[in-house]
């Protein structure tokens, strides 16, 4: 594998549920139809319709879309939990389609581990069981995956718990329980889907702090659905916006929010407070006579937010300045433009050194 190779390389990906499903994909006629039409016309469901996408090795890629857009679907079609209809899927290159039973369990077991929002954990056994099960069914010795699985249960904060059975933990410590299993086996990729959701607010807080602190410290590859914009926001490098089946926006969360695709991403993003996703980067103008040449230098990617600050400090306006060169100025017009939505459909504005 290269360094630049995909975890997941996913091409006109289709997953149709119901009646000789197979007639849907690259049918003309159908892929004209809405969901709505296709359901009366075929008794068929496009689950995932001609999806196309590449999950980046250490990424945190975020699916986000409302309730029945296929988020879940697509996720489980990456490891054929749910067997795609049609499509190419490799994983580090390889075709996953093509795996044979073995092949497929010990990316199951060894390769890809699923976090869902249910916790899926077993009720008769102790914390320390749960989390060594994937190791269990690895075949690994009693002694030593215990010994591992301590390990784990100590890095995601539930030292001390290791005897109780799921039943005497708290949700957020169940959920914990959940994503320490799903390490144990040490997978390349985590597959998550809506974990957090059925956590309060705080708790789920929590929980997204220790998904940011694990990618951060172990770099490891992330694929986690949600629905709850603010949580993708903050976790996701990439997000893919799903609707009725296709991904209709793939980006960072700051080109989602500054240039919607369509009606439905501008709704998604309506109420985001764009001075905290939004970068001078895009909010900058050219530098005008001389202001190029001094003043408060920020990063390109310093937040609106962050820049209001620096120009309310600096009093005038400050320079976005990437390795020594200028890019551009922001004041309080760029600012404030962003801050009011007036910036929309603007391209990042890189100008000639000065
Ligand atoms: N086994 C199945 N048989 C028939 N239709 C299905 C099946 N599983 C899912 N669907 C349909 O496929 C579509 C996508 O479902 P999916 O569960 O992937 O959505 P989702 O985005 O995960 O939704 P949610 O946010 O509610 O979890 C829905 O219309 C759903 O009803
Ligand atoms: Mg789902």
């Amino acid at each position: 594998m290269t360094a630049t190779e995909p975890v997941f390389s996913v091409r006109d990906l289709w997953k149709v549920f119901g009646p000789k499903a197979e007639r849907i994909p690259g049918n003309k006629e159908y892929a004209a139809l809405s969901a709505e039409e296709l359901r009366a016309r075929t008794g068929c469901t496009a689950a995932v319709r001609d999806v196309s996408f590449d999950v980046r090795k250490g990424e945190v890629f975020v699916v986000m879309g409302l309730s029945g857009s296929g988020k879940s679907t697509l996720v489980r079609c990456l490891t054929r939990l749910i067997e795609p209809t049609s499509g190419q899927l490799a994983m580090d290159g390889e075709d996953v389609i093509a795996m044979d039973k073995t092949r497929l369990r010990e990316l199951r077991r060894h390769r890809a581990a699923m976090v869902f929002q249910h916790f899926g954990l077993l009720p008769h056994r102790s914390v320390l069981d749960n989390v060594a099960y994937g190791l269990e069914i690895q075949g690994m010795s009693r002694p030593e995956r215990r010994a591992k699985a301590a390990d784990i249960v100590t890095k995601v904060g539930l030292e001390g718990l290791e005897d109780r059975r799921p039943g005497q933990l708290s949700g957020g410590q169940q959920q914990r329980v959940g994503l320490a299993r799903a390490l144990a086996v040490d997978p390349q990729v985590l597959l998550f889907d809506e974990p957090f959701s059925a956590l309060d607010p705080l708790i789920r807080r929590d929980m997204q702090e220790e998904v940011i602190r694990l990618h951060r410290e172990e770099g490891r590859t992330m694929v986690f659905i949600t629905h709850d914009l603010n949580e993708a926001l903050r976790l996701g490098d990439r997000i893919a916006l799903m609707r009725d089946g296709g991904i209709v926006q793939l980006g960072t969360p700051e080109e989602i929010v500054a240039n919607p695709a369509d009606d439905y991403v501008r709704d998604f993003v309506r109420d985001v407070p764009r001075e905290q996703v939004i970068s001078v980067r895009r909010a900058m103008r050219p530098a005008r006579d001389g202001e190029g040449e001094s003043g408060v230098a920020l990063k390109p990617d310093t937040l609106v937010s962050d820049a209001i600050e620096a120009v309310a400090r600096s009093g005038a306006y400050c320079r976005v300045v990437d390795n020594g060169r200028t890019l551009g100025v922001v004041g309080y017009e760029e600012l404030l433009a962003v801050v009011a939505g007036l910036d929309d459909e603007t391209e990042p504005k890189e100008v000639a050194a000065v």
